[in-house]
């Protein structure tokens, strides 16, 4: 039997490698801890962020638009569901996970935590929020620990065509009347700082990050995605002829990307904290939901339990 030591090396020479660890795989505690928390985090706020769109489903103007955003909260629901199996690998499961979701012991992302006012938020969500959600997950695709990694690769090709939906739904908006221009401008001034908090706080101020990228799970610290996003934003907000809510956003030729104002970190601390606009509401609705789903795994473990006392019996007999 290797001894501790012996395992630590294996471990740190497979990250070196730039290869996957898999749930078979010896692995620091800290490790299987952090990435616990973040693919529960993630897996939540796929779940949780099911819930600013459905808001609209009822509500969608036409019945493609209707069967793309439901295809899309779909999608979402799926994401949430492989993000839970990646977990599971790591020997946690769902049914715990989810406990802590709903009694606030774990978090889901910020974002979600902002209300759908109007039908452009829709648009908006899509190409700013599962925009940045593209940059953040990307590189997930490269993470050390492979369940995790695969579950991101499927992920990614999807959040891309929401990003896609949410543009083009955009871009039907803006070549309408000037209350539908006003409307898309209206979200986009809501949504824009949000989605650059979706990164986290700045370097500084992130003291995960630094092992979270010795470890091979992250590539890139929340400010290199967050100016990647910015950079990659400013000339779709100019395709679409909307104002980004930065008086301070602005090329510089030096450096080579734009440089840009920071968020409000109080109102992102606040929100993380519980006390964002919908927090009490997105957290309620998701208990009323799982109270509701209760007789399904009810059934679900009575009709496991008969087929397991079926097959018992029949290895009697
Ligand atoms: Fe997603
Ligand atoms: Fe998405």
């Amino acid at each position: 039997m290797p001894d501790d030591a012996e395992l630590l090396a294996g471990f740190e020479a497979t990250i070196a490698a730039d290869q996957r660890i898999e749930p078979r795989d010896w692995m620091p505690e800290a490790y299987r801890k952090s990435l616990v928390r973040q693919i529960a985090q993630h897996a939540h706020s796929e779940i949780i962020g099911m819930q600013p769109e459905g808001n609209w489903l009822l509500r969608a103007p036409s019945l493609r638009r209707k069967a793309i955003l439901l295809a899309k909260v779909q999608d979402e629901a799926g994401h949430g569901m492989y993000l839970y199996a990646a977990a599971e690998t790591l020997g946690v499961d769902r049914e715990e996970l989810t406990e802590k979701l709903i009694s606030s012991k774990q978090k889901y992302s910020s974002i979600f935590n902002y209300p759908t006012l109007s039908w452009a938020d829709i648009g908006v969500i899509g190409w700013l929020v599962d925009g940045a959600a593209i940059c953040n997950q990307v590189p997930l695709c490269r993470c050390s620990y492979g369940p995790y990694a695969r579950a991101m690769i499927r992920v990614c090709k999807e959040e891309s065509f929401h990003q896609r939906q949410g543009f083009e739904l955009l871009l039907a908006l803006v070549g309408g009347t000037d209350a539908q221009r006003e409307m898309v401008q209206e979200a986009t001034n809501r949504w824009w700082w949000p989605s650059l908090m979706m990164f986290g706080p700045g370097d500084a101020d992130s003291p995960n990050t630094q092992q979270s990228m010795a470890w091979g799970i992250k590539r890139h610290t929340n400010d290199e995605l967050r100016q990647r996003f910015v950079d990659m934003t400013v000339p779709q907000a100019a395709a679409l002829g909307v104002t980004l809510p930065d008086p301070q956003l602005r090329w510089n030729d030096e450096r080579g990307v734009h440089d840009f104002g920071e968020p409000d970190w109080d109102e992102f601390a606040a929100v993380i904290s519980g006390s964002g606009p919908a927090n009490a509401q997105r957290l309620a609705h998701r208990r009323r939901a799982h109270e509701d789903g209760a007789w399904v795994r009810e059934a679900a473990q009575a009709y496991a339990d008969k087929q397991a006392a079926r097959a018992a019996k029949g290895a009697v007999a």
